[in-house]
């Protein structure tokens, strides 16, 4: 039985920062920034958005699509959980109207957490093959002001349908994982900005990245060339290349030039976007569906990194529906509002704190968009912004 991801959703705030203003503000070359990391604008959540409600807009963009009364699973993986006991997946079960019967949780593993539920509904799908699974990954990436990671944050959330007989791609159930108890990047509770051993990071990633990438290849007899494309967790997208960089090492130029080319086409709405943790490998995704020219049965490999650390190396296959079934994402970056450097770095600060208890929130997104309304009682309240 094929099992795989039938629907994408996709949604980030309606802000932005250009990275060369903000390169100017910190008295940085633009290029540093633009080429030497990679991105050109970051997304920024103000106090209104937050995991919770990035996940309930993101799977709204497919909800119409689908029959929610065949959802058997919901999971929500994130690193910015906004609740140290109640699931993430419990505000948005409510919101999405989804049945009582559904099973729901969240997951984490640093930015690992998307392919955990994937391959969590995978198996479930296996044995419930007349029920469908949503699952999210949804983040803010924050490390603060004037940090090194500044350049490397960004917020956003990707929502898939898995199901049996997907119109977009098929997992494959081969994987070749990795894990090992370090401490490259973490956010102690209590915590509202990451910490990080930046350099070793992007050492471990790499070395992560060779072990699981070599092993996949052994253990399944796959050659690289057999590859339509390599797509990698993007924390920024010069992470991405250097991966890349030692995936085509010793390849035929025709093989190197295809798997570059399928590269480029995989980053363009990254760049745009910035880090959004459990869903970046995926945005990658969706960008390679947007821009690249995919047929049948074309093998997709993917790399996906957690830090602290966990990866694997896994393939998806493309199905014969998957451009009819693209939700346009440009339709959300470029509803996007460019904001100062002084305005995010206000909207940034302000954001760090819990709003008083009480005080409701209102949001300057578009009709029909949740957001975080602020708390009563210290319960979070979601609102679908009226039109
Ligand atoms: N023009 C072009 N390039 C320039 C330049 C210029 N004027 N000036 C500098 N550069 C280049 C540098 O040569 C360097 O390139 P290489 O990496 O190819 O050598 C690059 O710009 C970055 O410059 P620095 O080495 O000086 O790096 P930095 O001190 O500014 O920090 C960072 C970079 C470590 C990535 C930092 O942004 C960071 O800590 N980010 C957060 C951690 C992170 O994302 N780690 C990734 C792996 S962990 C992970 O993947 C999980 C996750 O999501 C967090």
């Amino acid at each position: 039985m094929k099992i795989g991801i039938d629907k994408i959703g996709f949604y980030t705030p309606n802000k932005y920062v250009d990275m060369v203003d903000l390169a100017m503000a910190r008295n940085v070359d633009p290029n540093k920034y633009l080429k030497g990391i990679g991105q050109e604008k970051m997304s920024v959540a103000d106090i209104s958005q937050d995991a919770v409600s990035m996940a309930i807009n993101a799977t709204k963009q497919y909800l119409p699509k689908i029959d929610i009364d065949k959802v058997g699973l919901l999971i929500v993986g994130t690193e910015s959980s906004v609740d140290e006991s109640k699931s993430a997946s419990l505000f948005v079960k409510s919101a999405l109207k989804l049945k009582a019967s559904v099973r729901t949780f969240e997951i984490k593993e640093a930015c690992f957490g998307l392919t955990a539920a994937i391959f969590t509904a995978y198996d479930y799908i296996s044995t419930h093959a007349d029920k469908t699974a949503i699952v999210i990954g949804s983040d803010i990436a924050r490390y603060g002001l004037n940090t090194a990671g500044e350049v490397t944050q960004g917020a956003g959330s990707i929502s898939l349908l898995i199901k049996k007989d997907p119109a977009m791609l098929s997992i494959n159930p081969q994987t070749s994982a990795y894990s090992k108890d370090i401490n490259d990047f973490w956010r102690p509770t209590g915590s509202a900005t990451a910490l990080v051993d930046g350099k070793y990071s992007t050492q471990v990633y790499l070395d992560f990245f060779e072990y699981t990438f070599k092993n996949y290849q052994k253990q399944n007899h796959v050659d690289i060339s057999n590859f339509k494309a390599l797509l990698y967790h993007l924390p920024f997208t010069k992470m991405g290349l250097k991966a890349n960089n030692l995936a085509i090492a010793n390849l035929a130029e025709r093989d190197a030039k295809k798997l570059t080319n399928e590269f480029k086409n995989s980053i363009e709405l990254s760049k745009q976007v910035g880090n959004i943790y459990t869903g970046s490998l995926y945005l990658g995704l969706l960008s390679l569906l947007v821009h690249a020219e995919l047929k049948l049965n074309d093998l997709i490999g993917l790399f996906s990194y957690g830090s602290g650390a966990m990866a694997e190396f896994f393939t998806f296959n493309i199905e014969a529906g998957y451009r009819n079934e693209i939700i346009d994402p440009y339709l959300i970056l470029n509803r996007r509002k460019r904001l100062t450097v002084a305005e995010y770095e206000k909207i940034f600060t302000e954001s760090l704190q819990a709003p008083i208890d009480g005080q409701s929130l209102v949001s300057d997104e578009q009709a029909g968009m949740w957001y975080f309304a602020g708390t009563k009682n210290h319960i979070r309240q979601y609102c679908e912004k009226s039109r």
